[in-house]
């Protein structure tokens, strides 16, 4: 028994292992319940009394001699796997493309807009999508039949004439009225809806940006700068602003909100209709109607409100001359659009 466990030592000692079956068959032959060592302990009952002690302490080395082996072994393996692995990559292959996502166009412009009126301390609001009349068209000072209702095309619930989806993001102004006090300086970014053909111009679902500042002593000049900074802002310091007479039923005075053409420097080209002047949105000094509507004392306050199209802003800022473009998610355009916070 005593050369046999010499015997073994000398084998543990001289084992290589390279790979995992290697090492495996080294765990079954020293480590596991039967392997030869486990047997030696069973012959243990056959060695005479007075060499039992000695033999047992032997035994024991020989174990933990073939434990320490095997742990030796598996450390070898994963150094090997390890150093094998970096040798294997190969310097020449192509790299892995970027995948990485890019924000749509429209939500880098509504970001860019949000962030610069949020610096002049306005905040945003959301309303609904489904809106009902009141929100939509009466608290905003379009009477009922009144030929103003026709100049959004609206899309009714067939089953309830008083549902309708939202045709402009004004009505999430009302809401903001109705339940909060002035000084309200709010913006509403979202998605509306109009009952158009769908065009190189014109969508049936678009998005806007509205802004609303109600209180004491507002007056058309502050409208009139913060339309003057958001447009700098916006679109290069040098731009230049005008605003035309118009028509709204929520504001009074109503204006069109033009900005100087920056794809020509206002010399004239197809983008301006040769005028120098490209139009952003509507905007106008709240009607008291409106405020009056939404329990706001219109003696005591003023407002002005603004709306601009966030795809009409996003297509003059990038030369986009297909708005259709925007919702087909063509990968080859969406990636032209590089920012991604
Ligand atoms: N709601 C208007 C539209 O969708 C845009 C607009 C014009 C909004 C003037 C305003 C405003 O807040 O003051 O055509």
């Amino acid at each position: 028994m005593k050369e046999k466990v010499e015997a073994l030592k000398t084998e543990i000692s001289k084992f290589i292992a390279t790979k995992n079956d290697e090492l495996e068959a080294f765990r079954l032959k020293f480590i596991s319940r039967k392997s030869v060592i486990g047997d030696l302990f069973t012959d243990m009952k056959n060695v005479a009394k007075e060499d039992r002690k000695e033999m047992g302490l032997q035994l024991n080395e020989l174990k933990t001699h073939a434990q320490d082996k095997f742990k030796e072994l598996i450390e070898s393996i994963e150094k090997r796997i390890h150093v094998e692995s970096d040798t294997q990559i190969d310097l020449t292959l192509p790299p892995i493309p970027d995948t990485l996502g890019s924000l749509h166009p429209l939500s880098i412009t509504k970001k860019r807009m949000l962030e610069i009126f949020e610096r002049i301390g306005f905040n945003v609001s959301t309303g609904p999508e489904i809106e009902d009349d009141w929100h939509n068209f009466t608290a905003l000072n379009f009477p009922e039949n009144h030929p103003a209702r026709e100049m959004q095309d609206t899309f009714f619930i067939e089953k309830n004439p008083d549902i309708a989806l939202r045709t402009h993001t004004s009505s999430v102004q009302v809401r903001v009225m109705e339940n909060q006090k002035p000084p309200i300086r709010t913006l509403s970014p979202g998605r509306v809806f109009r009952n158009e053909a769908i065009s190189v111009r014109a969508h049936c679902i678009f998005h806007q940006v509205e802004g609303l500042y109600v209180d004491k002593n507002v007056s058309f000049a502050d409208l009139k700068h913060t339309m003057l900074y958001f447009a700098r802002e916006f679109f290069g310091k040098d731009t230049k602003i005008r605003l035309r007479p118009s028509y709204f039923p929520f504001t009074e005075p109503s204006a069109e909100l033009d900005i100087s053409c920056f794809i020509c420097n206002q010399k004239g080209c197809k983008i301006c209709k040769h005028t120098g002047w490209v139009e952003i949105g509507g905007c106008g000094m709240v009607d008291p109607n409106v405020l009056k509507n939404c329990n706001i004392d219109s003696d005591e306050f003023t407002g002005y409100a603004f709306g601009m199209g966030i795809e009409r802003v996003t297509m003059l800022k990038y030369q986009i001359n297909d708005i259709r473009l925007f919702t087909e998610n063509d990968i080859r355009f969406l990636r032209q659009f590089k920012s991604v916070n």
